[in-house]
């Protein structure tokens, strides 16, 4: 089992004694294939030494934020980037509450703000302190953040009380950082994904289009690939990196995107409709372009194929995931999308909000089927993903 080959896992020691347990949390992350770099805070350097951090994980122990040497090498933006999972084990009841409330007053706090890598927490204290509401509350915060939490084992501690607050063990720990990157839900299946925007020509130079940045579409593409499953993807304009892993096969138009769409529905498991597809096109494209004293004043347009509705009509479609970019009405106009697209579920995002939805790095949605309603939580776009893929294998596999 070497579920953590080529990964990079960045281990943050916050100040509690099971400190003196994280060389071996960083062995355990080593057996399964991990290149571990180590963060120590103030506290942490009080329960195990740097030296020994350093030397079992072979690479310099990162501590300070104002390391003048660091901020030209491996300074917290690098580490931040660096990162494909950070894991805080031991974290303290300090170091939580700092994470819950976005403090960046040390090397640890401030990269987890700036890192877009998997966090994951180990928190380990006394068990009075752990049942405090105040930790239950900072927990289930960053939960809904997306925050992994590995809970504390039950037992005896070191200043005597007997309950709930001991660190997870660290083969326990080591197995759980693992896990976030061998989620298999999806294996075996096929999933077809539209992503970004269209554009509809009007002469060689202009065109209609929008200003969908693909960061949805490519999260879920992300998120569908570590689910295991083999992912294809139909790429109109967009802003950000392909997904590497997948099959990718680029268009401009929705007329492009219909019949790429169709050439490979066939066999898919899932098809999710993520891109922005133009509902119009110009009826003639100038083969020239229009000049200024053309007297032109309006463009006579013709509505496009809706891709979506079209693979819900097909007689072996797969399981069918839209979604509803709305500016009002939403819930009311997503479930006027469900019924009238007949689709297994619609994703709503509001788009009127420029914090999330269009070309933003967040989003915030609801997961209507035919059955319920639920709310996703604002998060960022990848998180946001990985919780839609979660409902669909739910669901629907
Ligand atoms: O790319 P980003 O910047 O990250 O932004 C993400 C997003 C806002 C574009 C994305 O989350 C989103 O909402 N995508 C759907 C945009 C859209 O076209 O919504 P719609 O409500 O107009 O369409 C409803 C559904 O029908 C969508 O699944 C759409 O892909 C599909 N459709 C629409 C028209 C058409 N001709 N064919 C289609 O398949």
């Amino acid at each position: 089992m070497n579920n953590l080959a080529n990964k990079r896992v960045l281990l943050g020691v916050s100040g509690s004694i099971a400190a003196y347990k994280s060389p071996d949390i960083v062995r355990r992350l080593q057996d399964l294939g991990a290149e571990v770099r180590v963060i120590i805070t103030n506290g942490g350097r009080e329960f195990v030494s740097e030296l020994s951090l350093q030397t079992v994980s072979k690479n310099k122990v990162h501590d300070n934020l104002w390391d003048k040497d660091a901020e030209l090498a491996m300074g917290h933006i690098e580490l931040a980037k660096w990162a494909d999972a950070v894991i805080i084990a031991p974290a303290s009841a300090n170091t939580i509450a700092k994470l819950c409330h976005g403090k960046a007053d040390d090397l640890l706090s401030t990269v987890i703000l700036a890192t877009k890598a998997a966090v994951l927490i180990a928190p380990s204290m006394n068990q009075q302190m752990f049942a405090s509401k105040a930790i239950k509350e900072n927990l289930e915060i960053l939960n809904n953040r997306g925050v992994v939490t590995i809970e504390p084992g039950f037992g005896e501690q070191a200043c005597g009380d007997v309950g709930e607050g001991r660190l997870a063990e660290p083969i326990e720990i080591a197995k759980q950082v693992a896990n976030i990157f061998s989620n298999n839900t999806l294996s075996g299946k096929k999933v077809l994904i539209t992503i970004g925007g269209t554009i509809e020509a009007i002469d060689p130079v202009r065109y209609i289009s929008n200003h969908s940045s693909g960061k949805m579409g490519m999260a879920l593409a992300h998120a569908c690939v570590q689910a295991g499953a083999e992912t294809t993807l139909i790429v109109g304009s967009i802003s950000v990196d392909v997904e590497k892993r997948a099959n990718v096969t680029y268009i401009t138009s929705a007329n492009e995107m219909y019949d790429a769409v169709m050439k490979k529905i066939k066999s898919q498991d899932l098809f999710i409709s993520c891109a922005a597809v133009a509902d119009f096109r110009p009826t003639k494209i100038s083969q020239n372009k229009i000049k200024k004293d053309s007297n032109l004043s309006s463009i006579e347009l013709t509505r496009n194929k809706d891709i979506l509705e079209s693979v819900c009509k097909l007689k072996n479609k797969p399981i069918c995931i839209g979604f509803a970019a709305e500016t009002e009405n939403f819930i009311a106009n997503a479930t006027a999308k469900l019924e009238i697209k007949k689709c297994d579920a619609i994703i709503l995002n509001d788009i009127s909000n420029t914090e999330i939805g269009l070309n933003s790095d967040e989003n915030e949605v609801h997961f209507l089927s035919q059955e319920k309603t639920e709310k996703i939580d604002r998060s960022s776009k990848q998180i946001i993903a990985e919780k839609i893929i979660k409902k669909v294998t739910k669901y629907f596999f």
